[in-house]
């Protein structure tokens, strides 16, 4: 076997050590680090790809469309789709989740206008210039959530053409949720005949349906498809999401491909197939009730981290069953070491799974010592 030359193979342990150092200071951003994928190791030796449609068996056998099928009905489930009636595959991550959504959304209804709000994540701004679609920013209230008035009065103006809404369902700086519900009162209101409601929920689709109250997001409630990243809540060393569609949609999208003897459904050609293997590992292995947990656990740990803000006099805040805790935005010291995301002077911090007490401390020590 070949081995590094010395110089790389100290190059290599050095890149290790700071991977190692800087993911225990990782405050800022939706992803959790409390995963062991060590037992799936010797799936590292082999090519695995799920090119083409998860649910059409393909020549290229090594693949993990079986455990994909398995991980997309778990979410299916999550999502109460109805039985029979979804589609959906594991994608790289929320944006192409919601890309495919904007997509499947454009095929139905090509003279449609797009609705989000400005609090919505950059990869739906990119997506509808990809797709080429025409589209309308909506205001945000101060919690982050869509300003309802100014969505009816604006979808008022434009009642003749079909509506494509990308609701949110927690935004990136201050998870906020939109009420589909509420959304679908004012598509009535407005008699639009034609509207495909998107969910992009890259990071709370994972706990959504764990929390009390549900917020409204899910396919019962009126959704069309739902985005999620799979590397956020859950955790994955690679990222990943999934992307759930109702399967009458898809059937608009496939176009048979004979070399590889599936169809082409997804965005992508190649799909990366380890990356279901992970999703089905987590999900095996935490299930629903550890799932719950972990959400129970980081919505305790943000309403301690405020109370921690609290006591050396700093307003942070947090929306209603979220695990983003927005505060001033700190030092430029404090933001680097513990990689806080930050936009319009203000930063948050991730609750995530793995994120303990002890690090809100040492994080609250720093800004109180205004390193
Ligand atoms: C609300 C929201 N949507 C989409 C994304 C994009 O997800 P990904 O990074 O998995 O592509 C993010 C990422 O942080 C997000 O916060």
């Amino acid at each position: 076997m070949n081995t590094l030359l010395e110089q790389d193979q100290i190059r290599l342990d050095n890149y290790i050590s700071k991977v190692k150092e800087r993911a225990a200071q990782f405050l800022g951003y939706p992803i959790a680090v409390d995963f062991n994928y060590d037992e799936l190791l010797p799936l590292l030796r082999y090519p695995l790809n799920n090119v083409g449609d998860p649910t059409v068996e393909s020549t290229y056998d090594l693949n993990s469309r079986s455990l994909e099928m398995e991980v997309l009905a778990f979410f299916a489930d999550l999502f109460r789709a109805r039985a029979g009636e979804w589609w959906g595959y594991v994608t790289n991550g929320g944006s192409e989740g919601n890309l495919y959504g904007l997509y499947v959304a454009r095929e139905l209804y090509p003279k449609a206008m797009v609705y989000y709000s400005e609090a919505t994540h950059y990869s739906i701004q990119k997506n509808i210039s990809l797709l080429n679609m025409p589209s309308i920013v909506i205001r945000t209230q101060e919690n982050g959530e869509i300003d309802y008035e100014d969505l009816c009065n604006t979808i008022k103006l434009n009642r003749h053409l079909p509506v494509i809404m990308v609701a949110n369902i927690g935004t990136t700086m201050t998870e906020a949720k939109d009420d589909i519900i509420r959304i679908k009162s004012i598509f009535k209101e407005n008699a639009i005949a034609a509207s495909y409601i998107h969910c992009d929920a890259a990071l709370t689709g994972c706990y959504a349906g764990f929390l009390e109250p549900k917020p409204p997001f899910d396919f019962r409630d009126g959704a069309d498809s739902i985005a999620i990243s799979g590397h956020k809540f859950l955790g994955s060393p690679i990222p990943c999401g999934a992307v759930i569609v109702k399967k009458i949609y898809r059937d608009r999208i496939g176009r048979e491909v004979p070399y590889i003897g599936t169809l082409d459904t997804t965005i992508s050609g190649s799909r990366n197939g380890h990356s279901p293997v992970f999703l089905w590992y987590r999900i095996r292995q935490l299930g629903l009730d550890g799932i719950k947990r972990r959400i129970e656990e980081s919505l305790e740990l943000a309403a301690y981290t405020i109370t921690q803000f609290q006591s050396i006099g700093i307003t942070a805040r947090r929306n209603e069953n979220a695990i983003t805790v927005v505060f001033p935005q700190p030092s430029q010291q404090v933001i680097l070491k513990w990689q806080l995301a930050t936009d319009a002077g203000r930063s948050h911090i991730l609750c995530m799974p793995g994120v303990k007490k002890q690090h809100i401390d040492l994080l609250i020590a720093d800004i109180k010592t205004g390193i």
